[in-house]
């Protein structure tokens, strides 16, 4: 049988991280080895003829930038929209991967399989966990009725609008929260637990167009401003005040429990939505959403985690610029 492509696409990360001892799991750089060797290096896949490799960024995720997520959906839309190719696996690092999967699947709302991937030890560990993981996330590109942007980690399949980094050190660093993973992969097979989530996208342009869109705000440096505040025990309105002092054109409020606000943040923020800046309140509760009550003054993100209404938030900015 004729096997279509699966595309690997490295950005960097721990997977990707380098060490000066095999004993070091936490004292590596991440983002050092190449996508082709880091494929190069599991046995099973080495021979394996239907996969293509290319290395879209070399960077530790806590520096993503605007300009690699352009990149990265660029090259997403390419290979997706090619008949030779199955689906599309990406090597990233933890810190940001739930962003970028979120990202991912916002702008692209892919029928195929987008798989991110990665490893919280680096390539020159004793002991990896990049390669079973790469392994797992080929096997989920593989899968029939596989379709959007998942993220693999440590046998767990989770959605992009679920995924959160919860663990600083263990190897099952992801969470789906409430939600629940996917599927798990056992030994290359999927055991499937819910739907596959299906995309939800209401916006008035094409994928292609969005991806141009972003690639242009990114080279101009115009994409939307917009920062996350957080409600705490003796907050203020000062960094909402400053920000707005600054320029920003959205913020989304790490609210307590369900929603709520320090009243002099919340009048901050309030004062802020009457100079036209737009605000998004979520909450900074792992697990459960922010349930508004009628008559709310503040919008709610609706189950978005903060980093994930950022990017919503930033993106409906940017096409509400791009249709003014
Ligand atoms: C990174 O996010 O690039 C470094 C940390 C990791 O991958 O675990």
């Amino acid at each position: 049988m004729q096997h279509k492509n699966i595309v690997i696409l490295g950005t960097g990360g721990t997977i990707a991280g380098k060490a000066a001892s095999a004993s070091d799991n936490i004292g590596y750089t991440a983002a050092q080895v190449g996508v082709t060797q880091l494929v190069a290096a599991i046995p099973a896949l080495a021979a394996a003829g239907h996969l293509l490799v290319e290395q879209v960024a070399q960077i530790d995720s806590k520096d993503m930038t605007f300009a690699v997520w352009a990149h990265l959906a660029e090259r997403v839309h390419y290979f997706l929209a090619r008949d030779d190719v199955q689906g599309v696996v990406i090597t990233h690092g933890t810190d940001t991967l739930e962003e970028t999967a979120y990202f991912l699947q916002t702008v692209l709302d892919p029928a195929k399989p987008v798989v991110l991937t990665c490893a919280m030890r680096p390539a020159t560990s004793l002991v990896p966990d990049g390669p079973q993981n790469v392994m797992d996330a080929l096997a989920v590109a593989g899968h029939a009725g596989a379709r959007g942007v998942t993220a693999v980690c440590a046998g767990v399949v989770h959605s992009a609008l679920d995924v959160q980094k919860v663990h600083s050190y263990q190897l099952d660093a992801f969470s789906s929260g409430d939600a629940g993973p996917v599927a798990y992969v056992e030994e290359g097979a999927l055991r499937v637990l819910r739907d596959w989530p299906l995309g939800q996208q209401k916006r008035g342009l094409h994928a292609i167009e969005l991806v141009a869109l972003l690639v242009e705000a990114a080279a101009g440096g115009t994409w939307p401003r917009v920062e996350i505040v957080m409600n705490y025990a003796g907050a203020s309105g000062a960094v909402v005040d400053a920000l707005c002092h600054a320029g920003v054109q959205g913020l989304v409020v790490a609210a307590t429990g369900n929603g709520t606000l320090h009243h002099d943040l919340e009048a901050a923020l309030l004062r802020a939505q009457s100079q036209s800046v737009s605000i998004v309140r979520a909450t900074r509760c792992v697990n459960g959403r922010v349930l508004s009550k009628p008559g709310e003054a503040l919008a709610d993100s609706r189950g978005l985690s903060p980093v994930k209404a950022r990017i919503a938030l930033m993106l409906r900015l940017m096409l509400s610029g791009s249709q003014a």
